[in-house]
């Protein structure tokens, strides 16, 4: 299904989520290796594709947010007590604005430095901010103390979709992935049917 339901995750949704994560890994990588060259050629060239990829995560952020709110979103496992409901709600809304925030400091710093930011070297976008010394080491700063915060609240993000498959047994996870979710306890389940044992 391409569309959202109350109970599932659409392939569109999918896609975007598991395009995202494994830019994101290319991102992150691109990005410490390209910070830790001396300046010369290589460094340029490497934090040009960190650039360009920064810049298509973000369009992708756009329509991932555009697309959630055209569609119903699938309802938060019903077995997740009140503080784990507003723990996922944090963590995702947390996700959201760092997959904004990071590409938009990122873009920031560059403008401020005084280079250009192009997608591919097929499309020249504007500078965002006027050249300003301390606004790019201000920019530098925040843009790595993002991309730490990125690395906590994904693995918080991670251990949870893991927690959801392999201890509750639920079906979370396997609603942001392609197929049929075919557990026997539904990721929206209602707490008063839940098997779960209290503590
Ligand atoms: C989700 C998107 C992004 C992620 C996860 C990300 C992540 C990172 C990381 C981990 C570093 C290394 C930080 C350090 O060790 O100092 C870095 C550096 C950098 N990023 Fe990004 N970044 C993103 C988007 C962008 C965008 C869109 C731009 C510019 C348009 C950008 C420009 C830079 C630059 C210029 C550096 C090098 C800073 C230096 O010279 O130390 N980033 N980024
Ligand atoms: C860079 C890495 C990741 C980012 C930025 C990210 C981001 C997000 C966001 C923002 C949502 C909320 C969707 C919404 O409510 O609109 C979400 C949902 C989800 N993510 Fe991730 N994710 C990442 C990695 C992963 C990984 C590695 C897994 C699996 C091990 C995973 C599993 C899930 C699952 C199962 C959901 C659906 C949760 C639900 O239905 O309540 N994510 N992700």
């Amino acid at each position: 299904m391409f569309r959202n339901t109350r109970a599932r995750w659409g392939a569109l949704s999918q896609l975007l989520h598991w395009l995202i994560v494994a830019l994101i890994a290319v991102q992150a990588s691109l990005g410490l290796i390209g910070a830790g060259l001396p300046l010369g050629m290589e460094k340029l060239a490497m934090l040009a594709r960190h650039k360009s990829i920064g810049i298509t995560i973000l369009a992708l952020a756009v329509i991932r947010l555009l697309w959630r709110w055209l569609n119903p979103t699938p309802d938060l496992p019903g077995t997740l007590r009140g503080y784990e409901r507003l723990l996922a709600r944090f963590t995702h809304a947390a996700l959201y604005v760092l997959l904004f925030a990071l590409p938009l400091t990122g873009w920031i710093m560059s403008s401020a430095r005084g280079f250009p930011v192009s997608w591919f070297d097929v499309l020249q976008l504007p500078d965002l901010v006027s050249k300003s010394g301390a606004l790019y080491r201000a920019m530098i700063e925040t843009h790595a103390a993002l991309a730490i915060a990125l690395g906590v609240i994904v693995a918080l993000h991670v251990a949870a979709a893991l927690k959801h498959h392999f201890v509750l047994k639920d079906d979370t996870l396997r609603r942001m992935l392609p197929g049929r979710a075919s557990r026997a306890r539904p990721a929206g389940q209602t707490p008063g049917t839940s098997t779960r044992k209290p503590c």
